[in-house]
C-alpha cells in the first residue's frame, strides 16, 4: 500500500514538474506563428468605397486604435482589455512607413483582417478584430479608406509601444483561439433591400452579436448563429476602469429581452444610446451614429427573428 503511495507521489510530483515546465518554455516563447499566404487585391479607391470605410472603421477599429486626444489611428494603451491578457497596447495603423502600416500591402491588411495573422506570421490575440465574413466589397472599403488621405489615417511617426501578452494569452492562443480560414470565394453584400439579410449581415458583422451572446470564450465567429446563448446577453466586457457592464439580452423575449420594444425606441438606443426613463446606455455600448435608421431598422427586424432567450441581465449603472 505505502509503497503504491510513494509511486503515485513520485508520478504525480514528475507530471507537476513537466507541467511546470511546460508552461515555463510556452512564457518564454512568442506568440504562435502561421504560414502567410500571398493575396491580390486591388482596391476600388473609389469615394464611396472611402465614405462608407470611413463610417466602417469608425464603428469597428477606431474604439481600440484611435488615441482619443489627437482623433489619429495612432494606437493607445487598452484599458479595458481584461488584466489577466496582459498590459496591451493596440499599435499605430496610420500610413507611416516606419511606424504605422505604410509599408504593408493591401493583400497582407486583408490577410490579417480575415484570418488574425500578421504578415510576419504571428497570430494577433482575440483582441484584434477579425472579419471572417464581411463582404468583400466591404473590405474594400475599410482598406480604402485606410489609404485615403483622411486625417485619421494621414502619417503620423509615433512608435508602438510593444504589448505584454500574458502566459494566459499564449497558452489560449496555442490551444483554443486560431486562426480563421482565408475565405475561397468572394464574399457579397447583402441585399439591401431585404431587411432581414441586411439586418442580419450587420448584426454580425458589426459585432453586436460578439457582445450581446453568452460570453466571448463560446461564441462562433465563422457561425454567429451557433454562439452560446446567441444574443441572450450576460456577457461580461469592461469598461475603460476595468469594471464589469454586463450586455444586454436581444433576443424577442417579452420579458427580459426587446420584445416589447418599438423599431423606434430601438434606433434611438442605438445611434444614441438613449432609453426611456433610464440613464443613458454606457461604455463599450458606443452610439452607432455612423448608421442610418433603415440600417438601424434592419438590425431590429432581424432580432425580432431569432429564438428568444429568457435570461435577466442586470444592468451594472456605477456614476
Ligand atoms: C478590440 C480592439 C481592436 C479592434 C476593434 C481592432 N484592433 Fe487592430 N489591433 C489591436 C491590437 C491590440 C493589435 C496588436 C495585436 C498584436 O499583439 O499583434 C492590433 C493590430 C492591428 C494591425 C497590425 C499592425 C501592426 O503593426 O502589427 C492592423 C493592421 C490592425 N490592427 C488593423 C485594424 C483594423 C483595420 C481594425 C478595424 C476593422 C482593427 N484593427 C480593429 C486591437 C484592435
Ligand atoms: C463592445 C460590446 C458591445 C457591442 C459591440 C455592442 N453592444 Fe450593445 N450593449 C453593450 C453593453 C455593455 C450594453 C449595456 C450598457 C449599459 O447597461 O449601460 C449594451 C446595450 C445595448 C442596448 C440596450 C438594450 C437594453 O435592454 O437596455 C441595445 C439596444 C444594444 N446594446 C444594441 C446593440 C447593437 C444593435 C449593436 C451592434 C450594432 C451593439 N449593441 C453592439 C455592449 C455592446
Amino acid at each position: 500500500m505505502k509503497r503504491t503511495l510513494k509511486i503515485l507521489g513520485y508520478g504525480l510530483g514528475t507530471l507537476i514538474s513537466i507541467l511546470i515546465i511546460l508552461l515555463i518554455v510556452i512564457n518564454a516563447q512568442d506568440l504562435p506563428s502561421y504560414e502567410v499566404k500571398t493575396v491580390e487585391f486591388q482596391r476600388s479607391n473609389s469615394p464611396e468605397a472611402i465614405e462608407r470605410g470611413r463610417k466602417l472603421t469608425a464603428m469597428l477599429c477606431a474604439n481600440c486604435h484611435m488615441d482619443r486626444s489627437t482623433g489619429k489611428l495612432t494606437g493607445q494603451k487598452m484599458k479595458d482589455a481584461p488584466a489577466e491578457f496582459g498590459e496591451i497596447f493596440s499599435p499605430n495603423i496610420t500610413q507611416d512607413k516606419t511606424y504605422g502600416i505604410g509599408d504593408w500591402t493591401d493583400g497582407e491588411i486583408v490577410y490579417l483582417l480575415r484570418t488574425g495573422i500578421k504578415r510576419d506570421g504571428k497570430y494577433a490575440p482575440p483582441y484584434m478584430a477579425k472579419l471572417p465574413l464581411m463582404a468583400d466589397k466591404d473590405i474594400d472599403a475599410i482598406i480604402s479608406f485606410l489609404r485615403s488621405d483622411h486625417r485619421m489615417v494621414a502619417a503620423e511617426s509615433k512608435p508602438d509601444i510593444p504589448t505584454k501578452p500574458s502566459l494566459l494569452t499564449k497558452l489560449l492562443c496555442k490551444i483554443a483561439f486560431k486562426p480563421f480560414p482565408m475565405p475561397e470565394e468572394t464574399i457579397p453584400m447583402p441585399d439591401t433591400t431585404n431587411s432581414l439579410e441586411l439586418g442580419k449581415y450587420l448584426a454580425h458583422n458589426l459585432e453586436c452579436f460578439s457582445c450581446h451572446s453568452a460570453d466571448f470564450k463560446s461564441n462562433n465567429y465563422l457561425d454567429p448563429t451557433q454562439s452560446a446563448g446567441y444574443f441572450g446577453g450576460g456577457n461580461e466586457p469592461l469598461d475603460m476602469k476595468g469594471r464589469v457592464r454586463p450586455t444586454a439580452n436581444l433576443t424577442p423575449d417579452n420579458e427580459t429581452g426587446i420584445g416589447n420594444w418599438t423599431k423606434g425606441q430601438f434606433i434611438k438606443a442605438v445611434k444614441f444610446g438613449l432609453k426611456e426613463d433610464e440613464p443613458a446606455l454606457s461604455y463599450p455600448m458606443l452610439p452607432y451614429t455612423q448608421l442610418i435608421d433603415y440600417e438601424v431598422g434592419a438590425i431590429y427586424d432581424y432580432l425580432m427573428t431569432i429564438p428568444a432567450i429568457p435570461n435577466e441581465v442586470q444592468r451594472a449603472i456605477y456614476d
